[in-house]
C-alpha cells in the first residue's frame, strides 16, 4: 500500500498483540481484563490490549487497534481499520474462501470499501447468531454510515 515504515511498523505490532492472550485460561483474562466481563472471545483483546501496554507498548491506535479487534471502534485511526480487515481476511480461516481472497487482494487499492464490507459481513454475523450487538460495534457501524460509507 506504500505506506511509511513508521506506519507499517505501528500495523504490525497491532497484528502481532492483537490475539497474544486469545488462548489464555480465564484467571489470565480476569487479571488483565477485569473491567471487560464476556466470553473469553470478547474478553482477550481487551486483555492483550493492558498486558501490551504493561510491556512498553504506548501508541494509543495500536492499543486501541488491540483492544477493540473483536468490536470495531469509530474512534479508529489506520491501525484498528487494517487490523480488523487483516483479522477477517486471513487466509486460514475456513470460511467463505474466494469472497475472502478477492476482499484481499481489493484492500490495498480500496481499503474504505473493503472495510465497509467486512464490517458488514462481520455485523450480519451477530445479528444472524442472535447475539447482542456490542455497544462498541454498533458506533463503529454507525460511524460508517455517519459518512455515506457503508452504502453499497
Ligand atoms: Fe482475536
Amino acid at each position: 500500500m506504500g505506506v511509511p515504515d513508521s506506519e507499517r511498523h505501528r500495523w504490525l505490532r497491532a497484528i502481532w498483540l492483537h490475539d497474544a492472550l486469545r488462548d489464555a485460561p480465564a484467571t489470565v483474562l480476569e487479571e488483565w481484563a477485569s473491567s471487560s466481563p464476556g466470553p473469553p472471545e470478547l474478553r482477550h483483546g481487551p486483555a492483550s490490549a493492558a498486558r501490551a501496554r504493561a510491556e512498553g507498548e504506548t501508541d494509543r491506535g495500536v492499543l486501541d487497534a488491540v483492544r477493540y479487534h473483536s468490536f470495531g471502534l469509530a474512534e479508529w485511526d489506520m491501525v484498528g481499520r487494517i487490523l480488523y480487515c487483516a483479522d477477517f481476511l486471513e487466509p486460514g480461516r475456513s470460511f467463505k474462501r474466494e469472497w475472502r481472497a478477492e476482499l484481499a487482494a481489493r484492500l490495498p487499492l480500496e481499503p474504505g470499501s473493503v472495510l465497509r464490507e467486512v464490517a458488514r459481513s462481520r455485523l450480519l454475523h451477530i445479528i444472524e447468531s442472535g447475539w447482542p450487538l456490542p455497544e462498541p460495534t454498533a458506533r463503529f457501524w454507525n460511524s460508517l454510515v455517519a459518512t455515506g460509507a457503508a452504502s453499497r
